[in-house]
């Protein structure tokens, strides 16, 4: 009996020794990706394209807040995250930080002194950048941001997990391993690593897969809130994820943008924010603001000749140089002139028309018009739209209580409008001509109830009040 007890004491303690370990001994630091000379610098304006690249400044600037100095509060599932002061203030920002130290917050999500950091930081994508441009990020900040002084906040988050020696464990889950560098990055897909491949398409690659992180927002996430997919190589990167109840659509499949667009569509897309048959709204309008607009054609060709490489069936199979590529819209326009049902119903002005397209008719049509394909470049088409046939019918809700405005950027600096009609419309009548949208002209989505709509505009005067708007 004693021995037995004995034997329990010593598991105990070990099980003790081994939890203190866990939390007091740092994690070990992921290597810098090559080797680069010591005395290595980055060319002039190569810090400053890189932030762009990973768009640090999205984060890290609160609403009406200096640039960079933090406090922007990050909804995440279980509760706010504050993003950090990233201005070189050696007590309130990263002044104190050595290169080693600055590259673990950004590969292994490791702070300063050892915390983890959560993954609202996506260091998770992050752990794809190449040394070249961690030096060059760290030179930008220590050297050409000012320091600004602004403690923030800590995350307001329930116990357990406001632990964050916790995070640790999720690590083990939730990093992807930077080996497969060679792999993806190598860009003939063969994954022998030597460089031999398809220039073009690794730096795309690496646009999307690093700095850009893109599938932060557009891979699903798994239950444990671990991005599922990092690279082309796993089947569901980028097929489409979940950000604040928006829908960030797959970008793989048959039917998505980079598959049914030609190259030159989606480069203006992803530059301007518009497009001949769309628009970007929400969280991929400050992307396009904040990011893609400053990256250079180069690039952008870069980044898009990947995107359209990675569909589900194979690349797209238009030669991507090919501009006069048809497009599915002229397609349909060129194929019939032939009226859908919804456009010729719309048009007849009938008095019986259901209530969903009497609304339209009053509220959407002198704009996105009753064919629905809108105007090139002003209006976007919502026959068609995934935003409109998304399974989550949100966005498209959101759209029509609150409206949006289109980025401004240095190409295309006007700010179009669409009103919202929030002000005007019951949560019924929102329902009926969502529902009628979701489903007219090729569209074919599921309908929306009025219950769905008062959760929306309940979530979203909360979120007014909250901002103090
Ligand atoms: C999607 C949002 C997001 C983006 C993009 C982002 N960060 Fe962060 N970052 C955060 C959040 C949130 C935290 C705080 C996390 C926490 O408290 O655990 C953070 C923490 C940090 C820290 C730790 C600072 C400290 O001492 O607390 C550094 C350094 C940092 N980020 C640098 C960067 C750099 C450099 C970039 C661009 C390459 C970047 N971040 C892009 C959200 C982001
Ligand atoms: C912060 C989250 C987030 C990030 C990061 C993000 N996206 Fe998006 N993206 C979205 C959301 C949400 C939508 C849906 C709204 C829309 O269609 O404009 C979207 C839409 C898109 C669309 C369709 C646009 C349209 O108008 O139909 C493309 C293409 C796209 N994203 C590409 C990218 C690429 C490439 C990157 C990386 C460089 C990226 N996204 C990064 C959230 C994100
Ligand atoms: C005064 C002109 C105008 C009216 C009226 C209007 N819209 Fe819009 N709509 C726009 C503009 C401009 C955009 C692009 C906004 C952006 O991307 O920020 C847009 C974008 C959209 C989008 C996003 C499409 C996509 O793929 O990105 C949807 C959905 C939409 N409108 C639905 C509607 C509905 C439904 C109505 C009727 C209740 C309506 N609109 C009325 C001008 C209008």
């Amino acid at each position: 009996m004693i021995t037995f007890l004995r034997i329990l004491l010593a598991l105990a303690i070990v099980a003790v020794v081994a939890l203190l370990l866990f939390i007091f001994v740092p994690a070990r630091t992921t290597e810098p990706h090559g080797d680069l000379a010591a005395d290595w610098q980055p060319q002039e304006g190569a810090g400053e394209y890189a932030m762009r690249l990973a768009d640090c400044a999205a984060c890290h600037t609160a609403e009406d807040g200096v640039q960079f100095a933090g406090g922007r509060p990050i909804d995440s599932p279980l509760g706010v995250i504050y993003s950090a002061n990233i201005t070189p203030d050696p007590d309130t920002g990263i002044g104190d930080y050595s290169l080693e130290e600055f590259r673990a917050t950004l590969y292994d999500g490791v702070r300063e002194d050892g915390a983890h950091l959560y993954p609202a930081m996506p260091f998770d994508n992050y752990r794809f950048l190449t040394e070249e441009d961690v030096r060059a990020l760290y030179d930008y900040f220590m050297t050409e941001v000012e320091p600004v002084e602004n403690a923030v906040a800590e995350p307001e988050l329930p116990f357990p997990f406001n632990q964050r020696w916790a995070l640790r464990a999720w690590k083990w889950v939730g990093l992807p391993d930077t080996d497969r560098e060679t792999e993806t990055f190598d860009g003939d897909g063969d994954g022998d690593g030597d460089g031999d491949g398809d220039e073009q398409l690794a730096r795309g690659a690496y646009l999307v897969e690093g700095p850009g992180h893109c599938g932060a927002c557009h891979s699903p996430r798994t239950a444990l809130f671990v991005q599922d997919g990092f690279t082309a190589d796993d089947e569901t990167f980028l097929t489409g994820g979940e950000i604040d109840g928006w829908t960030a659509p797959d970008l793989r499949g048959p039917d998505s943008p980079p598959q049914v667009w030609s190259a030159e569509q989606l480069a203006r897309a992803l530059a301007t924010g518009r497009n001949i048959h769309a628009s970007v709204v929400g969280e991929m309008a400050l992307v396009v603001e904040d990011s893609l607009q400053y990256l250079t054609a180069e690039d952008m060709r870069a980044l898009v000749a990947y995107l359209r490489h990675i569909g589900r069936d194979g690349p797209a199979t238009d030669d991507p140089d090919d501009d006069a590529a048809p497009e599915t819209a002229d397609v349909r326009a060129l194929e019939g002139l032939v009226e859908t049902e919804t456009a010729a119903m719309l048009r007849s002005g009938d008095p019986d028309m259901p209530l969903g397209a009497r609304l339209y008719i009053d509220n959407c049509s002198a704009c996105h018009l009753v064919d629905g394909l809108g105007a090139d470049e002003v209006f976007p088409e919502l026959d068609g739209s995934h935003l409109v046939t998304a399974e989550q019918p949100t966005g498209l809700i959101h759209m029509i209580l609150e409206g949006e405005e289109l980025p401004s950027t240095e190409e295309r600096p006007m700010r179009l409008r669409m009103p919202g009609f929030g002000w005007r419309l019951s949560d019924a009548e929102v329902a009926e001509l969502a529902s009628f949208v979701r489903s007219a002209w090729s569209n074919s989505a599921g309908g929306v109830t009025p219950d769905m709509v008062a959760d929306l505009r309940e979530e979203d005067t909360g979120d007014q009040a909250a901002s103090g708007q």
